[in-house]
């Protein structure tokens, strides 16, 4: 017997206020063509003046526990994944806390595009653990409060979200027919600081900053290390590409998530894909993803989901998980 920890429910929040490329030519010298070829996004969800990061964590978490049918009061934990914090501290996980009203702790993690995979990672170690029995793990992002919306070549990128799952412990038998998180796999790359960042922060500058990057730079690392992390976690199970139901990959570009389908061999079909109608939503993007495929009935209880993701710093990481 291995504790793991298994997923009751998810749950997801967008801001009503969908714009378009269309919408994005008004106000950047952009095009809807140049936009949807080189990244495959059509639109994207914006929070409205005053939503917070914080606000739309309350929401996907509220429908993440409605939907595991679990009480907030249950949890001992939650783990929320942000580059976006309602402020530079407290930790906007404790907002969520109160708002919720779970007990236990609440801490944020850090970890850009591939902090949802990080969260899942820390919040499942917690239960193998001992330290909490049930978890809530959210990925919330205002990643438009970031953005340089003088910069075409990053503004049209990104959008805003939330997702949430609620973990809880169990004794598994300890091999991959097991529901749950089978394996989390992280890594970093230190020296690629530069890549993608942030000009400004309370040490730095005083300010929040924007975001910058050197796109062909980032989508050079972006196949190679996922197939990378992808690989290990396959390996680390015992399974094979053909045991894959569901591949849930960060929304970052339509084009990374084919080109490693494809390195794969993956067949397309097997991909969820939202970042036609979400963009990036960074932290965000996993479980915006997952819950738009639970919800819609593809994932299904048993089905073995992949999900992997790279981010600033560098960062990334991936998750095999049996629904
Ligand atoms: N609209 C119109 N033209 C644009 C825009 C825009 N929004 N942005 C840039 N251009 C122009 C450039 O100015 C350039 O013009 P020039 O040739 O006259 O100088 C031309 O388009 C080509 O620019 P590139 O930067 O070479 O375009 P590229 O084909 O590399 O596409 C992109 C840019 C989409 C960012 C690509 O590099 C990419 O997908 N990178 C991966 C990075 C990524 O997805 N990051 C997301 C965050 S990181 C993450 O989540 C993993």
């Amino acid at each position: 017997m291995v504790k793991r920890s298994r997923v009751l429910g998810c749950g997801t929040y967008l801001p009503a206020n969908v714009v378009t490329n269309r919408d994005l030519e008004q106000r950047v010298d952009t095009t809807d063509e140049w936009i949807v070829q080189r990244t495959g996004i059509q639109s994207r969800h914006l929070a409205a003046d005053g939503e917070m990061t914080s606000d739309l964590a309350i929401g996907a978490a509220t429908r993440a526990l409605e939907h595991a049918g679990v009480p907030a009061s249950s949890i001992d934990c939650i783990i929320l994944a942000t580059t976006t914090p309602d402020n530079t501290f407290p930790a906007t996980a404790t907002k969520v806390q109160a708002a919720l009203g779970t007990l236990g702790f609440a801490m944020d993690i850090q970890a850009v595009c591939a902090g949802f995979v990080y969260a899942l990672s820390v919040a499942d170690n917690l239960i193998r653990g001992g330290q909490a029995r049930r978890a809530l793990v959210i990925g919330a992002e205002t990643f438009s409060r970031i953005l340089d919306w003088n910069d075409r070549t990053t503004c049209v990128l990104f959008g805003d979200g939330a997702g949430a799952v609620v973990l809880e412990g169990y004794d598994a038998k300890g091999d991959s027919s097991d529901r749950g998180v089978l394996s989390t796999h992280l890594h970093s790359d230190g020296t690629q600081y530069d890549l993608l960042y942030v000009d400004g922060g309370p040490s730095s500058t005083q300010t929040v900053g924007h975001v910058r990057m050197h796109g062909q730079e980032i989508f050079r690392h972006a196949v190679t290390k996922l197939s990378g992390v992808v690989e290990e976690a396959l390996v680390a199970n015992g399974l094979e590409v053909s045991d894959i139901d569901w591949m849930v990959p960060h929304q970052a570009n339509r084009r990374i998530i084919d080109g490693l389908a494809r390195k794969m061999k993956l067949a397309p079909e097997k991909v969820v894909l939202t970042v036609d109608h979400h963009g990036n939503t960074s932290a965000a993007s996993i479980p915006l993803a997952l819950g738009e495929a639970v919800a819609d009935g593809r994932i299904k209880r048993g089905d073995l989901v992949l999900m992997e993701a790279i981010g600033g710093g560098l960062t990334w990481g991936s998750a095999l998980v049996r629904w």
